[in-house]
């Protein structure tokens, strides 16, 4: 095991800012994690998960302990006529296993080819996009109790999925590490292609009868179309989640603005996207220094290059304010804040 101190982390963050940890350590497997969480010098830091550094913003150096998780692995735990249940080390890309399982012709998370980030972060906020969340082939996960190092395994139900949420962003924040999640995947996919653009792309590559491997090009190529790759231009996806308000409240805006988009929520709530708002409140597209909101979306923030995080974490609250003062709505971070 190495420990490294004072560790640079640009290359760990698609925002590609500037910050160290005072202590950095790699773990491969679940012991060396378990090593990690014994060691003497460690005990008692603050401690911080490293995934693939796509939802994280660092406002400043990590005075404690990053574990930057690297446990990889796939297998193939059981099926019958219809399912897969594979397990995957949290560490894996999720991009990568995603095409993984459209070569093997297994169906499930097609739609949420290309998001950026590790395995691991797939159940923390169950991430969703183009109509589908991680939610509907989440069968369980393993977990390590950072005090105790006990193994615990997770049912669906114990993980307390919603929109971007669970159980690990809330009651249990900071208590556990994911170091595997098991999936179902169906052998006879059925498809999520009334999302946005998704049908319109099929139709102009003649695909009357999708494919998981159609469908995951569709969803590429609008990704690629809209969001900035972090590789070009540091980024972290949306920055905000999209809020949820009160029926009365959207039906007021409507008289004002009746082309607003909305979507419908749970508990009678409707959903408005973020982008929109941010939009209309002025910023898209616009720069300040060197962060951004991005022309083609404006709910992500950019780095052009030599911003700091407290840079990118102003622009954030100046948006936020300027979509309360305009609209009455609160829009809260999807990113963490370190
Ligand atoms: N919109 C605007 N202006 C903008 C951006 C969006 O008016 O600058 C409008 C669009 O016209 C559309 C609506 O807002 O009517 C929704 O836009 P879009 O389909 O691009 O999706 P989103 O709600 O902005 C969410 C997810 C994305 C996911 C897409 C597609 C959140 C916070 N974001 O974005 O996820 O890819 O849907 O399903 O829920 C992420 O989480 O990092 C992420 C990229």
């Amino acid at each position: 095991m190495n420990i490294h101190h004072n560790h640079p982390l640009k290359a760990y963050n698609t925002f590609g800012l500037e910050a160290t940890a005072r202590y950095f350590v790699e773990v491969n497997t679940v012991d060396e994690l378990e090593e990690v969480l014994k060691h003497e010098e460690l005990k008692g830091l603050p401690r911080f998960i490293l995934g693939g550094g796509s939802n994280i913003l660092l406002t400043d150096d990590f005075d404690g302990l990053v574990i930057k998780n690297s446990i990889k692995g796939m297998e193939l735990l059981r099926e019958d006529d219809k399912h897969v249940w594979l397990k995957v080390g949290s560490g894996e890309v999720w991009h990568e296993l995603v095409m993984y399982t459209i070569n093997q012709g297994w169906g499930g998370i097609e739609n949420l080819s290309l998001i950026p980030g590790q395995v691991g972060a797939a159940p923390m906020q169950n991430i969703g996009a183009y109509g589908v969340e991680l939610e509907a082939t989440f069968d369980s996960l393993d977990a390590v109790n950072m005090t105790t190092t006990e193994v615990r395994s997770f049912a669906k139900e114990e993980c307390h999925f919603g929109y971007r949420e669970s159980v690990f962003k809330t009651t249990l924040k900071g208590q556990y590490c994911i170091v595997s999640v098991t999936f179902r995947l169906n052998k006879q996919p059925t498809f999520n292609i009334s999302y946005g653009d998704i049908k319109r792309i099929l139709d102009d590559m003649q695909m009357w009868e999708p494919t998981v491997k159609a469908v995951s090009d569709a969803v590429i190529k609008i990704r690629q179309s809209k969001l900035p790759d972090p590789k070009v231009l540091g980024n972290s996806g949306s920055f905000f989640k999209n809020p949820e308000i009160p029926k009365t409240q959207f039906e007021a805006l409507q008289q004002y603005y009746p082309l607003i988009p909305n979507y419908p929520a749970p508990n009678g709530l409707v959903k408005v996207p973020a982008g929109w708002l941010i939009e209309q409140a002025g910023w898209k597209g616009k720069r300040v220094g060197n962060t951004g909101s991005h022309a083609q979306q404006a709910l992500v923030l950019v780095n052009y290059g030599g911003a700091t995080g407290q840079e990118i974490y102003q622009l954030a609250l100046d948006i936020q304010a300027s979509v309360q003062e305009k609209f009455g709505i609160t829009i809260v971070p999807e990113v963490n804040v370190v």
